[in-house]
Formats: C-alpha cells, sequence, structure tokens
C-alpha cells in the first residue's frame, strides 16, 4: 500500500536464529536471554546502571512511580509534548498532572524556565522526555531536581545511542523508562528497561516486575530453590525470552542503525532545508549526540496539515503526527493546564518516514511528495 512506510522493521537472519534458539531451548520468559540483555544494556550506559527488562515502556514508567512512592495528593510536572502514557500512569498512581510547555519552536524539549514556575509545595516528581532522541537540558534540570528535591524519572522511549554531553540519556534520572516497542531504536514488538543506580529502588523495582516473589521462576525450574516468599505487592510486568534475544541482536546493530538515521537526517536537512513553510527543531542542536529516533517537521499556520497528509498519502508516503496535544484528549480534557507553545507544536507538526534500511531515493520520494503537497 505505502511506497514509503514511516518505519519499518530491518530484522536479518540475526534476529530469526535468536528467537528460534529461545523457542527451542525450552524456557520462554525471564531468563538467561533477559539476564544477557540487561547486563548488555547496563553495558551502554555505564555510569553504575542497574537495568531491568520489563514488558514494555509503560511497565517501567508505571514501575518508577510506583517505586518513587508518588500517588494521592502529590503533583508530578511532566512533558507537554510527548506520548501519553507519561500522563496516564501520573493519572493511575492517583498523582496530578501539571504540564510543562517546551522551550521554543526549536528546541521542544520541556522547558526548565516553565518546570521551576510550576513548582508547589505539593510537587513530587519531574518526568522528562527526550523528545526524538534530542537531550533536554540536564544541567538545569538536574539543578532544579537537587533545589526542590523531587524525584526524576527519564522517559528514554526515544532514547537509546543517544547523550547528553557524552553522557548516555537515562544516567540522570532516579528512575529511567526505556521502550523497545517495533518503531523504536531498539524494537523487538513490546518491550523497556526500567533503569536506576541506586541499590534500594533496583530492589523495589525488581520485587515489583514480578509479583513481589523473592524467588523468579528461573530459579526454581534450574532447581536453585524450590519455592518463594512475597516480600512486597507486586505486579507482572516481565518480559519474555523471545523479546529479551531480539534486543540483544539490536543493542549490537545499535550504533550502526543510529549511524544510518544521521545520514538520512542530514539528507532530510539538504532536501528541505530552504523549502518555505517547512522548518525542522533542533537544527543548531548543541547539547549532545541525537540518536535521530523520528524526523519531526513544523509547517507554518498557512499550511493545512489534513490536506498535506492526505496529498503524501495518496502519493504513497505515510506520515504521523508527534504528538497531539493533550488538552484535547478526551480523559483530559480540562483536567491540565494550557502549553500553548507545545500546543502549536500539536496542530502543526508532521512526522516523516525514518529507519536505518531507508534509502536516500525514498528519503527523495518523501521530499517531493511533501514539497507537492504544499505547492498543491
Ligand atoms: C515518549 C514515549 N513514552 C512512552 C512510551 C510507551 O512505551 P510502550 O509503548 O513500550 O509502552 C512511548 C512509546 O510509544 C513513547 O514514545
Amino acid at each position: 500500500m505505502w511506497q514509503v512506510q514511516l518505519h519499518k522493521i530491518g530484522y536479518d537472519e540475526k534476529e530469526y536464529n535468536a528467537v528460534k534458539e529461545v523457542l527451542d531451548s525450552g524456557w520462554l520468559t525471564l531468563g538467561e536471554k533477559t539476564l544477557t540483555f540487561e547486563s548488555a544494556f547496563c553495558d551502554l550506559l555505564g555510569y553504575d546502571t542497574k537495568c531491568l527488562a520489563v514488558s514494555n515502556g509503560t511497565a517501567a514508567l508505571h514501575m518508577a512511580l510506583l517505586a518513587g512512592c508518588i500517588g494521592k495528593d502529590d503533583e508530578v510536572i511532566t512533558p507537554s509534548l510527548t506520548f501519553i502514557a507519561d500522563q496516564n500512569v501520573t493519572m493511575l498512581v492517583g498523582a496530578k498532572n501539571v504540564l510543562a510547555d517546551i522551550t521554543s519552536m526549536d528546541d521542544w524539549s520541556p522547558d526548565p524556565d516553565d518546570i521551576e514556575a510550576r513548582i508547589t509545595p505539593r510537587t513530587k516528581a519531574l518526568v522528562i522526555v527526550h523528545y526524538a532522541g534530542f537531550a533536554c537540558d540536564m544541567e538545569r534540570i538536574t539543578a532544579l531536581c537537587k533545589k526542590y528535591n523531587l524525584f526524576l524519572v527519564e522517559d528514554c522511549a526515544h532514547t537509546p545511542g543517544a547523550d547528553y554531553k557524552g553522557r548516555p540519556l537515562g544516567t540522570f534520572g532516579d528512575i529511567s523508562a526505556f521502550s523497545f516497542f517495533a518503531n523504536k531504536n531498539i524494537a523487538t514488538g513490546e518491550g523497556g528497561m526500567v533503569v536506576t543506580r541506586y541499590d534500594e529502588l533496583y530492589e523495589k523495582l525488581r520485587l515489583m516486575r514480578s509479583h513481589g516473589m523473592s524467588v523468579p521462576s528461573f530459579d526454581r525450574y534450574k532447581g536453585r530453590a524450590a519455592s518463594y516468599d512475597v516480600e512486597s505487592p507486586g505486579l507482572n510486568y516481565r518480559i519474555n525470552e523471545m523479546c529479551s534475544a531480539l534486543g540483544i541482536v539490536q543493542l549490537q546493530k545499535l550504533d550502526d542503525a543510529n549511524e544510518k538515521r544521521k545520514k538520512l537526517v542530514k539528507h532530510y536537512y539538504n532536501r528541505l532545508g530552504d523549502v518555505p513553510s517547512v522548518s525542522i527543531p533542533y537544527r543548531h542542536f548543541s547539547r549532545g549526540k541525537p540518536n535521530y529516533h523520528i524526523m519531526p517537521v513544523l509547517l507554518s499556520e498557512s499550511v493545512e496539515r489534513a490536506k498535506a497528509i492526505e496529498f503524501m498519502k495518496n502519493a504513497g508516503v505515510q506520515t504521523s503526527i508527534h504528538y497531539p496535544a493533550i488538552q484535547n484528549f478526551s480523559a483530559y480534557k480540562d483536567k491540565v493546564n494550557p502549553t500553548p507553545k507545545a500546543e502549536y507544536v500539536s496542530a502543526h507538526e508532521l512526522t516523516l518516514p525514518l529507519y536505518p534500511t531507508m534509502t536516500t531515493g525514498e528519503v527523495d520520494i518523501v521530499c517531493d511528495a511533501l514539497i507537492g503537497a504544499l505547492q498543491s
């Protein structure tokens, strides 16, 4: 149906073999592959991180707020331009979402000044997102957390391989949450990683992931224990071995895949840099190495976005929007504060196709379709 899809899985025989190995092994959930995946992820991040693979990024975010003891009567400052999981988990633990606006039309990261202006005596946690794999201003954000004693959660769904001034994203938060959803830089279908540098939080998260049980099923399968205690109430947010096996391979491919994304994005910049009615965020980014998770552009007010999307669809090009305004969702109408800059971006942003196996010829098809849409 599409000439150019928004995203494409780039698996080869390595992923097929990794999953086959699991299927042949006789053990499908949280076992050796998961331990290997976690250990490789710790190596990727460094900074003495402890990593637990979980069922998805939302589970990781939910666990982060629960482990931070965030609940009723607390306020959590969350990003205004993000996937709704940040707000959903906040709402579901019983806390109030207070949205922080983005910084500018060029920098769509949560604005430290706006964050500070929204802090009240009830603010207990701050959730940040590194949009498209571009680091937030971590110097300002960590300083704010220290000053106001805030529990920091990094939503790292977009960040594998990206850093802030050389330090990997995911190593700043009290807890960080990664997603390995099908379109992510590490794609395992479903999957996530919850990360912390603190032993006490790690122990809480480890128990929470699997029903609060002192001994995982794998240890009983291996004959290392016969029974278990339940040390605290928990959930089942375990990852399965097939996803962990995919994660190990995807992690090995990450640097190369991110490099390919970078080249494609440069080609987009060359093609679209001077096109009237199109601006590209983060063009002069200097806070670290991005991983180019997605390719967002901002259309000018004179462009009817819905028409442009339809024109591009007819040209065989799939697009998306990152992200619709939270204020417009039924569940959040009148429950969250306005964030004018993010709402403007939500109304005019368009996400173009980007994935490591894309060709520059496919980038040209997308750009031609977009330029055609703007001229139509
Ligand atoms: C910014 C952001 N946060 C959280 C999530 C949730 O991750 P998952 O889909 O793995 O639950 C996503 C994934 O789409 C995301 O893009």
